[in-house]
Formats: structure tokens, C-alpha cells, sequence
């Protein structure tokens, strides 16, 4: 057990309703706001008329700036960072899912520097200054709203890139369950698969456990997999909306990695897909996630299956070891391919093997994935081989 230092600043206003102290909250931090919003479902469920009537009765100035996609794309970022400058804008305020809430915090670090914001992932360009960001979830999946991290695209160059600044993390976020009422049985879905896998990433490790850790990540492992159906199937159900929500948050805040500093695996495998192919993150994931499994299953790793099958899945403990690693590999896939209904295979979504090499070196950052088990870019190959 390493020491760590725990710090979270990002205020949480969690129900129902909370919406009513947005105005509140903006004015602590500037009079000019740029408004940050996807491709137009903040409109259709009527959440735009409410954030923009906070705005109005806060007496504050709004500028817009939509149409940032899944996958967010670095013309955006460059977009509001030059809106930003221009209007001297004094705070981000970023309303939507993960893709609305990373974009809009580069577009914060990339106000407050004279350099191209693709610099930040490519030049390690460092990030002194960024304006403030409050943020409205409509989407539980990603975190983005209680941490530093933020992942862009780029077309031209076929990369996806994240990187975690503290300075980055909201200043407030307005987590409402109702706002993801509407959110697509796929989406959902997928959202749901993105959650488990920040959880998986941290507790698949052979280090020490701090106990008290496996059994927040173990519960919030059973929490997707309960309510995601549920909410796949009734999708205003509260109960379940705002499990999922408040999991998505706590899955990827730092606080479940206690002093843990190792690498993920799937998640930098999986940004190589996203960026080659524009597929939804969570469903890469998906995809993904059991073949890794099987792929590090082996003599010195088995004890964590035993573990997770047990405490995750409810797998009898008085079966031999090498069978309830087995039967966990297998529950994981028939919780992510039949009850989240995702695609199980590269060949259903047209991936074929022509960019696996490029990706697999990607993937290793050009040397290795120093995870669960380290990876080398054969042993990436090789996993996404098994995803065919
Ligand atoms: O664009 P709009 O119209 O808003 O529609 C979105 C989009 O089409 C829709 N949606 C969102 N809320 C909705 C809704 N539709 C109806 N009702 C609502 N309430 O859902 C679609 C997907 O949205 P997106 O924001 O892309 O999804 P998500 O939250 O899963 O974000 C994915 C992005 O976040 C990155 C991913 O790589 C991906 O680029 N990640 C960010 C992380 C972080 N910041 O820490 C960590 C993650 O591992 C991940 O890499
Ligand atoms: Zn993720």
C-alpha cells in the first residue's frame, strides 16, 4: 500500500431539481459564460431552455458553442478556445456527457495559452492556467465530471489522446438522474460498460489490497451490474438512473486507486479503436475487456479472478480456482453481450486486422502497458486478435 494525498474539489449537486442554484454557482466564477453542448439532445429534452433561463435570471452573458461530438474532436477544442479569447470569456460551462465535459476542458487550458491546444498532448505542453468548469451530466459513464482527465481526437492524425490535470476538474457539477431519462438503451449501455471497466482497470492488480478499496470497487462493480438493466429497460426508473450516476462519478474520482500509480489496459487499447473507427468508447471496451481477461489469466494472476468472481459475481467459492476464473471470464461476457445486448466482436462492427500493428504501438505508447500484466505490442496484437 503506497501513501497517497486525496484531494477532490468538484462541488456536487446530486437529485433532483438542483439545477435551481446553477445561476448561483456561475456567478461565483464570471460574468461571461460559453455554453458547451453536443449535438442537439440537450435541446430536444428541454434542458437547454433550463440551464439558458439560469443563465438570464443570473444576469450573466451567455456565448454557445454545440455540436461537440462523441469522440471529441480537436477542431472543437480549438473552436471554443478561440471563442473564448475573443469574448474574454470567464468560465466553461460544459453541459452534457463525457465527450461535452473533456472538450470543454481543454477548451478552458487552451484559453489561457497562445499555443495550438494539441500541443497539450503532443508536446506535453503544460497546463499553469485554465478557466474555470462547471459542468450539467446528462450521461453516466465517463467521470468526467469529478475528475481532471480529458480525451481528444484528432481525424488527421488518427490519434486519441487523454491526459489528467488537476486544475482540469469541475469547480461544480450538477448530477440530476432525470437528465439521463433519455439517454438510449445503447448509449446506457454502453455507458454502463465504460463505468465497470474504470473499476476493473484499478482492481485487477496483484499489488496488496487495501480492503477497504476491493469492497467499494466490488460494490460498485454490483451496482452497474444490477441497475444497468434496469435502466435499459425502464429508463426513467430514479433508483436506477442515479446509482448509475453517482458510480460513474466515484468509479474514476482517484479515490478507489488509493496509492495505486499502474497502468490501464483496455482503456489504451480501446482509445487506439475510437480513433481509427469513431466507435463509442464503451462499446470498445466491451469488447475488449474478457479477452484481456483471458488473455492475463494465468498461474500468478488467478487469485484476483477467484476474487472477483466470488465477491462480483457469486461464483461458489468451493469450486477449484482455475474454475471460477473460468465461469468470472464468462459472466463477464454474458453480463456485457446479452444482458447490455453489445456487439461481442470486431467483425460485427467492421474492424478488421489492416490497422492492428499502428494500434498496438499506439496502444504501448511505443514501449509497453505496464497494467495487471505488462503488455508489449505483440501481446496487444494478440488481444485484439482474439477481439475478430
Ligand atoms: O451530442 P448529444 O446530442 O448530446 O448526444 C449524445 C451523444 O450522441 C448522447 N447523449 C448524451 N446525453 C444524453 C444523450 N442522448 C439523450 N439524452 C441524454 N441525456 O449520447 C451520445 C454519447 O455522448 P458522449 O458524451 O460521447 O458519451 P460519453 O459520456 O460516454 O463520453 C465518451 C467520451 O469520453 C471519453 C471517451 O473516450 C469518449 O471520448 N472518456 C473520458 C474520460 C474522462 N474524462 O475521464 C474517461 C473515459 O474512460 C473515456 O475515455
Ligand atoms: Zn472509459
Amino acid at each position: 500500500m503506497n501513501n497517497f494525498v486525496y484531494d477532490i474539489p468538484t462541488k456536487v449537486y446530486f437529485g433532483k431539481d438542483q439545477l435551481t442554484h446553477l445561476g448561483e454557482e456561475l456567478k461565483k466564477y464570471g460574468k461571461k459564460v460559453l455554453l458547451t453542448y453536443g449535438g442537439g439532445s440537450i435541446k430536444k429534452t428541454g434542458l437547454y431552455d433550463k440551464v439558458i433561463a439560469q443563465i438570464k435570471t443570473a444576469g450573466l452573458e451567455v456565448y454557445e458553442l454545440s455540436g461537440i461530438k462523441p469522440n471529441p474532436s480537436i477542431q472543437s477544442v480549438r473552436q471554443g478556445a478561440q471563442l473564448c479569447k475573443e469574448h474574454g470569456i470567464e468560465v466553461v460551462l460544459a453541459v452534457g456527457g463525457g465527450s461535452t465535459i473533456d472538450a470543454s476542458k481543454w477548451i478552458a487550458a487552451g484559453a489561457c495559452v497562445e499555443h495550438d491546444p494539441w500541443d497539450f498532448f503532443t508536446k506535453w505542453s503544460p497546463v499553469e492556467k485554465a478557466l474555470p468548469i462547471l459542468s450539467v451530466l446528462t450521461l453516466a459513464a465517463t467521470g468526467s465530471e469529478m475528475n481532471g482527465g480529458g480525451v481528444i481526437s484528432n481525424e488527421d492524425t488518427l490519434d486519441k489522446k487523454g491526459r489528467v490535470e488537476q486544475i482540469l476538474r469541475p469547480k461544480v457539477s450538477f448530477l440530476d438522474p432525470t437528465n439521463t431519462y433519455t439517454v438510449s438503451a445503447y448509449q446506457t449501455a454502453c455507458g454502463s460498460a465504460d463505468i465497470l471497466s474504470h473499476v476493473m482497470e484499478v482492481y485487477f492488480h496483484m499489488d496488496d489490497d487495501l480492503y477497504m478499496l476491493a469492497c467499494v470497487m466490488e460494490g460498485l462493480m454490483k451496482t452497474v451490474i444490477k441497475y444497468a438493466p434496469i435502466a435499459m429497460n425502464e429508463p426513467d426508473n430514479y433508483e436506477a438512473r442515479a446509482n448509475l450516476m453517482w458510480a460513474s462519478s466515484w468509479a474514476i474520482n482517484r479515490f478507489v486507486n488509493g496509492g495505486r500509480q499502474h497502468a490501464w489496459s483496455c482503456h489504451p487499447m480501446e482509445h487506439q479503436l475510437s480513433a481509427v473507427y469513431d466507435i463509442t468508447h464503451g462499446l470498445g471496451l466491451a469488447i475488449l475487456t474478457p479477452r484481456w481477461m483471458e488473455y492475463c489469466l494465468e498461474e500468478n494472476t488467478l487469485s484476483k479472478y477467484v476474487q472477483f468472481g466470488v465477491n462480483v459475481f457469486g461464483i461458489d467459492s468451493k469450486l477449484s480456482d482455475r474454475e471460477i476464473a473460468n465461469q468470472a471470464i464468462e459472466k463477464t461476457k454474458e453480463f456485457l453481450f446479452e444482458t447490455l445486448g453489445l456487439q461481442s466482436t470486431f467483425a460485427e462492427i467492421g474492424i478488421g486486422k489492416e490497422h492492428f500493428s499502428m494500434m498496438a504501438e499506439k496502444a504501448c505508447g511505443g514501449k509497453s502497458i505496464n497494467g495487471f500484466k505488462t503488455l508489449y505490442k505483440e501481446d496487444v496484437e494478440k488481444i485484439l486478435e482474439m477481439c475478430l
